[in-house]
């Protein structure tokens, strides 16, 4: 039977992303926005998703769109995603990310009992683990050291208690970095290859601007990432939560190196104190062998590849 989904963020970077993939596996596919959200990563969408203005924060609106599309999956992605966002607005985080997750859990736990919810949380919930421990696996306590991740940890337990206490159906997703074209570019590979896409063009000088290169991530293509939130819906039990990554960390001074191979000019690289973070996690590498045993995925696009669709997509846009 044809599957319904209703997406939170629906327009935002991953939202968009996990609507085409699921339209391209035969879901009907239906999610809500904030009030003046910008549609742009929806255009080649627009006809065949359905977006409904709600505000998260409403629990009145989201139950009312939640009756209204009867989904058999609620795939809760809207909330606050840039970390130095939630550190200089830490009530709107909290707002967001905390009471919006209570929202939709309490509003599917009465208006779609039998709908499973997938919560995406966060790696940064892990934060300062102990680095003896690399790769993550789940089973590392939460050490949150930001407000993002604090806001996560809320949002997870929130989770639990709503699986236990409940019965909601809930998967909790902890997704480390992911990155392709529509990311917006506050985040880091999107930062770089917008400057060296504007640099290309004659708009900007020869100059790039950069925060902390010696902090290591563990980056997933978005449609890797996205595909793995499909399969969660499709086969993860609800109980623990799964870490979606690709068991690979790069030092971003590596993935800036791999973005300027890409292109021939030359570029004088010049470090941002604004772009620097007061705490920051040194490293983030994943360990996803739960979630591979549990849905047989394997991140298909390699780091490189990535990268050239990212130069490409924001040379398309500066053009
Ligand atoms: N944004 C940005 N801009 N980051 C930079 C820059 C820059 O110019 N220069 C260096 N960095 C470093 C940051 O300090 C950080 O260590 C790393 O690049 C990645 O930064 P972001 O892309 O902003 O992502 P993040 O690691 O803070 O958080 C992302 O991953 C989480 C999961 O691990 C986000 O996607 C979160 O929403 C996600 O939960």
């Amino acid at each position: 039977m044809t599957k319904r989904a209703l997406i939170t963020g629906i327009a935002g970077f991953a939202g968009s992303h996990l609507a085409r993939e699921l339209i391209g596996q035969g879901w009907i596919v239906s999610g809500i926005e904030r009030h003046g959200a910008v549609l742009n990563n929806l255009t080649d969408l627009i006809y065949r998703v359905r977006v409904d203005e709600c505000d998260i924060l409403s629990s009145k609106d989201v139950g009312h769109v939640i009756r209204k599309q009867r989904p058999d999956t609620i795939f809760h992605l809207a909330g606050t995603s840039f970390v130095p966002d939630a550190q200089n607005a830490p009530q709107m985080a909290f707002e967001i990310n905390v009471k919006g997750s209570l929202n939709m859990l309490e509003e599917a736990r009465e208006n779609a009992p039998d709908a499973g919810v997938i919560l995406i949380s966060s790696a940064e919930v892990y934060g300062d683990a102990d680095r003896s421990r690399m790769p993550l696996t789940e089973d590392n306590v939460f050490r949150p050291l930001n407000i993002y991740a604090l806001t996560k940890v809320c949002a997870e337990e929130t989770a639990s208690y709503y699986h236990r206490v409940k019965g909601v159906k809930c998967v909790v997703l902890r997704p480390f970095n992911h990155i392709g074209p529509g990311q917006r570019p506050s985040f880091v590979t999107s930062a770089f290859a917008l400057q060296i896409a504007r640099i290309e063009a004659g708009k900007q000088d020869p100059v790039l601007k950069v925060g902390n290169l010696q902090a290591s991530r563990d980056f997933t293509d978005v449609r890797d990432m996205v595909r793995a939130y499909r399969l969660a819906a499709e086969y993860c039990e609800p109980a623990d939560p799964y870490n979606i990554c690709s068991g690979r960390a790069y030092k971003i001074k590596d993935i800036l190196d791999k973005l300027l191979a890409l292109s021939d000019v030359e570029i004088e690289i010049v470090q941002d104190p604004e772009r620097m973070r007061d705490s920051e996690v040194p490293i983030f590498q994943g360990d996803h062998t739960r979630f591979t045993e549990a849905t047989g995925w394997e991140p298909e696009f390699s780091i490189d590849e990535t990268l050239k669709t990212i130069l490409d997509y924001w040379r398309g846009q500066v053009r």
